[in-house]
């Protein structure tokens, strides 16, 4: 690639950046969430800049972003699972949005991975804040690890994924998912949030979340249904099921 390539490459992602940083302000004054709840989750954190960046598993341009919260609610509504048996696990949880939206659900316990301590003790700190208001929050426990490396509950029914997580780390995760279903054989459900390419390239409308496209590659999942994001087409999410492949016809 040209030098000038290059420039324009790194001009075009800074640009989706900034549009995408600005979507989401808006959308979260639309929908406050930290001033009603007196919580740090909608700030964006770049990795690079935490002190533990150097020991992160991650690339250059990984950050911390949330999820608008519009989003989370309706796609979370929208998966079939028997909440009071399953454990719902964050896969990336930052700051814990995810997991404290995920509370307003039964379900049996609520699991979020994150691979940086900085932000593990920020979502700590989230979830007892909340849990001075709200019931449920006992239910959480918020686990810093690789995702990759992450030991899979036995009774784990619901996955969420919001980018930036490459194919590579997905199909990690998912090999691992697909292994602990092997040995406690259940129901599992994959939610894939965030279209576009977290490098800037490519339509953001035609593309499947990055993450997603593991998914696509394993021939044990199946695409159930396209929830489309009451925030902006972005953030629709793709969600999957493990499908059994001795009953298959
Ligand atoms: C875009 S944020 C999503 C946060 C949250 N799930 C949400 O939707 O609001 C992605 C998070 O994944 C974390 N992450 C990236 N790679 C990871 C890995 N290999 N293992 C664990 N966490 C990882 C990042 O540190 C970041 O906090």
């Amino acid at each position: 690639m040209s030098d000038s390539d290059r420039r324009e490459k790194l001009l075009r992602a800074i640009e989706f950046r900034q549009i995408f940083d600005d979507r989401l302000d808006r959308i979260e004054q639309q929908t406050p969430f930290d001033s009603v709840y007196a919580v740090d989750t909608a700030e964006s954190v770049e990795l690079w800049e935490l002190p533990e960046a150097e020991d992160l598993p991650v690339g250059r341009n990984a950050r911390y972003s949330p999820t608008p919260v519009r989003t989370v609610r309706n796609a979370l509504g929208r998966c079939d699972v028997r909440h009071e048996e399953v454990t719902f696990v964050d896969v990336g949880c930052g700051k814990g949005r995810i997991l404290l939206l995920a509370a307003e659900f039964p379900f049996r316990r609520i699991v979020g991975v994150e691979t940086s301590e900085t932000l593990c003790n920020v979502a700590r700190s989230n979830v007892k804040t909340v849990s001075q208001s709200l019931d449920g929050c006992d239910r959480i426990d918020v686990v810093r690890a690789d995702a990759t490396l992450f030991e899979i509950p036995d009774d784990a029914g619901l996955f969420y994924f919001y980018e930036p997580f490459s194919t590579d780390v997905s199909s990690a995760v998912l090999a691992r998912i697909e292994d602990s279903i092997r040995r406690h054989p259940r129901k599992v459900v994959l939610c894939f949030t965030g279209r576009g390419q977290p490098d800037g390239q490519g339509s953001e409308l035609e593309a499947t979340p990055v993450a997603a496209a593991a998914a696509e590659m394993r021939t044990q999942w199946r695409l159930l249904e396209i929830v489309h994001s009451p925030d902006a087409e972005f953030w629709d999410s793709f969600l999957y099921e493990y499908v059994d492949q001795g009953s298959q016809v």
